[in-house]
């Protein structure tokens, strides 16, 4: 088969609610993959930010294969030998009590969503059914139809409703609008992520954060940190709220917390607020499964024995540099932290951020465009200086293709 058959078949027996660049991968390794032609790529997308650890990082897969041979599935009817230890180990590692262990980011948001919600009724007296979130616009939290009730974007949104109300939206990165909506006496959160990635990499001032985390203790609202792209070292720190040391009181992870072997996230929370959901008012067949445990008890060693925080952090600089000192009157700006970075394209006929991406793509270099003239950029995290280097000289060579 070539990769037009790959593709034709993918086009005929699969919802087509993707639109995915014209290559058909069949291996990956560390920072690369292949296609079925043999050709090799630099990957700069990361499975959004799910590959941190690098394709298939052997540790990680041989903690997944071990455990499949052992224990793949109990539910949560019954106690298992793994889950306790994966417990013990992620909520020491973020420094909570307790997590919900869950399967997707959507799902992780979802149980977010509902704990505040139990919070707000059983600690805070708000009205039962009154509760409110406050969330930003051009948010991305996934694809259920409560969470794209509360997207600003009409892509996700229209002509799924009706919607689920109890949501008010608030610019992003604007604090005086967040004093204003933490007003509503039945507020019992404030959803926000701490970089908003599906949007196009929008980094918030600095001490956003910071007066974020303050006004929410002030006004006894739950701070729920949506670090389902922005953690797991992706911004040069374990989270992104790191860089400003706030803690928030409902953390949300997914992605790279398994290295993108497997569907994990994880919810975590201290007793006070977690303890507000009771045996048979939340779960998941998957979630917490023994594989699920291993992998990310792998993954998130991995992290740190590879040191991939400060690896982030360094590259990111690096990255950001190169990309600033390209002359391209294609190229509006640059920005991102750690190695969480986007790139704004002057659209122009036969030069978008689509072109871009299908040039790179020829070139050795895979990353996708989003909201038409952003490009993001994410390798894993393993990559070295010298790959770095390397796939910024094919990026550079395609922009000079372009003048
Ligand atoms: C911040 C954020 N939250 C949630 C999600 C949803 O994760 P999933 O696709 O695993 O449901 C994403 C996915 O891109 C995300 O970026």
């Amino acid at each position: 088969m070539t990769a037009k058959d790959y593709m034709a078949r993918e086009d005929k027996y699969g919802a087509h609610n993707y639109h995915p660049l014209p290559v058909v991968l069949e291996k990956g390794e560390g920072v690369f993959v292949w296609d079925v032609e043999g050709k090799k790529y630099y990957d700069f997308l990361s499975a959004y930010s799910a590959v941190n650890q690098g394709h298939c990082h052997p540790k990680i897969v041989n903690a997944m294969v071990e455990q499949a041979k052992t224990l793949t599935l109990t539910s949560r009817a019954f106690y298992n030998n793994v889950l306790g230890e994966y417990e013990e180990y992620i909520t020491k590692y973020f420094g909570y009590d307790k997590v919900l262990p869950m399967n997707t980011g959507a799902e992780a948001d979802e149980t977010a969503i509902k704990l505040s919600r139990k919070w707000g009724y059983q600690k805070k007296g708000v009205k039962d059914g009154e509760a409110k979130i406050i969330v930003c616009e051009n948010n991305f939290h996934g694809r259920t139809t409560t969470i794209i009730s509360m997207s600003t974007d009409p892509d996700a949104k229209a002509e799924y409703g009706p919607y689920t109300p109890g949501f008010v939206v608030i610019p992003y990165n604007d604090i005086p609008a967040l004093e204003k909506a933490l007003e509503d006496k039945s507020v019992v959160a404030f959803l926000v992520e701490p970089i908003q990635g599906e949007a196009g990499v929008f980094v918030p001032d600095e001490g956003y954060l910071t007066k974020v985390s303050e006004l929410c203790k002030k006004n006894n609202v739950l701070f729920i940190a949506d670090e389902v792209q922005t953690g797991i070292a992706r911004t040069g720190k374990m989270l992104a709220c790191d860089h400003e040391n706030v803690r928030p009181d409902i953390l949300i992870l997914g992605k790279a917390v398994s290295g993108g072997v497997f569907p994990v996230s994880a919810v975590l929370a201290d007793d006070d607020i977690m303890l507000c959901i009771q045996p048979g008012q939340h779960g998941s067949t998957f979630g917490g499964n023994p594989i699920a445990g291993k992998v990310a008890i792998a993954a998130l060693e991995v992290i740190k024995e590879e040191k991939l925080e400060e690896n982030a952090e360094r590259l990111g600089k690096i990255f950001r540099e190169e990309f600033r000192s390209i002359k391209s009157d294609m190229i509006e700006l640059v920005r991102g932290k750690g190695l969480l970075n986007a790139v704004v394209i002057r659209n122009q006929p036969g030069k978008t951020a689509w072109d871009v991406c299908v040039a790179m793509a020829e070139a050795g270099v895979l990353a996708k465009p989003t909201h038409g003239n952003i490009i993001r950029f994410a390798p894993p995290l393993v990559i070295t200086e010298e790959q770095l280097r390397e796939a910024m000289d094919k990026i550079k060579a395609v922009f000079k293709k372009f003048e």
